[in-house]
């Protein structure tokens, strides 16, 4: 593991801001310090470049900025979340490394010509088939993939998709609970890339697509399917401003649109898997001009107080762990981005109790209906304190439109 000829890399300094921080929540695991010395030796051993190396899935910046330590600078990097994006701006700034790595989506530009790829091992199959097809489309003949994980979310399904894109494929010993798999001798590919896939869900009139990291692929969530029996209920006077906060594959920013189609729909999301499947989403469903798809965390960009609806169906899972903060956040943020008098639709499983948080962050909340696993809700935006209450339907949007949000309807 570490080179005792290199000076330690200072672990203990990274941070997660702005993705929710706790006592047990690290910035770094046993994975990524595997990768960080496999990248640096590899580099040495091979005379790679910063440039010839690319780095996939890292979380807050520990591989990439172990190997700027090092002295290798023009790193390419795609990670998903826009979150992790500004926690590894963070993390370099803090360590003097800013400017030291090039960021890029998932495409040619962060794979062309490149020799070494380390990669975070995705949790799904799916993303990790986009991933290694990626690899073996864009990536040199003779790259090296190395693809770490915590041996507990490792199957033996992984070997085979790695299988399918390159010829040699193997298994390293584990060290501290993570385990490295190696990938060499690209496969030719199909002309076209496997993603995004779409599926037709005709008993609601939407067709979802996904790319590979993208929550429940082309599938409609059981919850989110739900949360569809109540757009009827909802707002959506022509004008009227909606954000799909969190919103995956976009369904229900796009059933939103096709019900109540003089709405302005925003779809945010801080994934770019789900920012780009719930474009491809709203192009399959004829809606892409009336719907503006954001990457963002939690709505950050759009203007406090814009919206006169808010749809979610908030996250409980914080990568592999199990934290009510990421749900917390973007409740928070709906009432962040409601109006007084504006609605906050919930839905979420049953056992996990927003009530609270909804009431805190939001409002009066009273539960709209309940199956035998999902509890929908509907919170109504307190007016400030003092403030004359106003029926801000009845008067008609006065507000200025979101960032991007196409004003007009069809
Ligand atoms: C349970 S999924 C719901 C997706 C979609 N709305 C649906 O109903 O199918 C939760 C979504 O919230 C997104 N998310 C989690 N934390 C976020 C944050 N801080 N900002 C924006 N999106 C976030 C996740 O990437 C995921 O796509």
């Amino acid at each position: 593991m570490h080179d005792p000829r290199r000076p330690a890399f200072p672990f203990d300094e990274l941070r997660r801001r702005p993705d929710v921080e706790a006592p047990n929540l690290l910035a770094f695991d046993a994975t990524d310090r595997l990768l960080g010395a496999r990248g640096v030796d590899q580099a040495e051993a091979r005379g790679l470049a910063g440039r010839d190396i690319a780095v996939i899935g890292d979380a807050y910046g520990a591989v990439t900025l172990q190997l700027a330590s090092a002295g290798l600078t023009g790193v390419r990097v795609h990670q998903d979340l826009v979150t992790g994006r500004a926690a590894l701006a963070g993390n370099a700034a803090a360590l003097g490394l800013t400017g030291t790595y090039v960021g890029h989506e998932l495409d040619s530009g962060l794979l062309s010509g490149a020799r070494l790829v380390l990669a975070q091992l995705p949790r799904g199959l799916a993303e990790l088939e986009e991933l290694a097809d990626a690899v073996a489309r864009w990536a040199a003949d003779d790259v090296v993939l190395v693809a770490g994980g915590r041996v507990k979310h490792m199957t033996l399904a992984m070997n085979g998709v790695l299988g399918a894109r390159f010829t040699e494929v193997g298994a390293e010993l584990a060290v501290q609970k993570s385990r490295l798999l190696t990938a060499a001798g690209p496969r030719p590919v199909p002309e076209h890339p496997p993603f995004p896939v779409c599926a037709a869900h005709d008993d609601v009139g939407l067709t979802l697509c996904a790319f590979g990291g993208a929550f429940a692929g082309p599938r409609l969530d059981v919850g989110t399917r739900f949360l569809l029996d109540f757009l009827d209920r909802m707002p959506g006077g022509p004008g009227s401003t909606v954000v799909d906060l969190g919103c995956g594959t976009g369904a229900l920013a796009a059933a939103y649109t096709l019900r109540h189609p003089g709405a302005r729909v925003v779809a945010t999301d801080r994934s770019a898997a789900a920012v780009r499947s719930a474009r491809a989403t709203m192009e399959a469903n004829g809606v892409a001009g009336r719907v503006a798809v954001e990457h963002d965390d939690a709505g950050g960009s759009l203007p406090e107080a814009s919206a006169d609806v808010v749809l979610l169906n908030p996250p409980f899972h914080l990568g592999a762990s199990v934290h009510a903060g990421a749900g917390i956040k973007l409740i928070d943020a709906a009432g962040r981005l409601l109006a007084p008098g504006g609605e906050l639709w919930c839905v979420a499983n049953s056992h996990l109790g927003y009530r609270a948080a909804l009431q805190a962050a939001v409002g009066r909340t009273e539960v709209a209906g309940r199956n035998r696993k999902f509890t929908v809700t509907r919170s109504v935006r307190r007016h400030a304190r003092g403030a004359a209450p106003t029926d801000t339907r009845a008067q008609g949007p006065s507000r200025a439109p979101a960032p991007g949000v196409p004003s007009e309807g069809p």
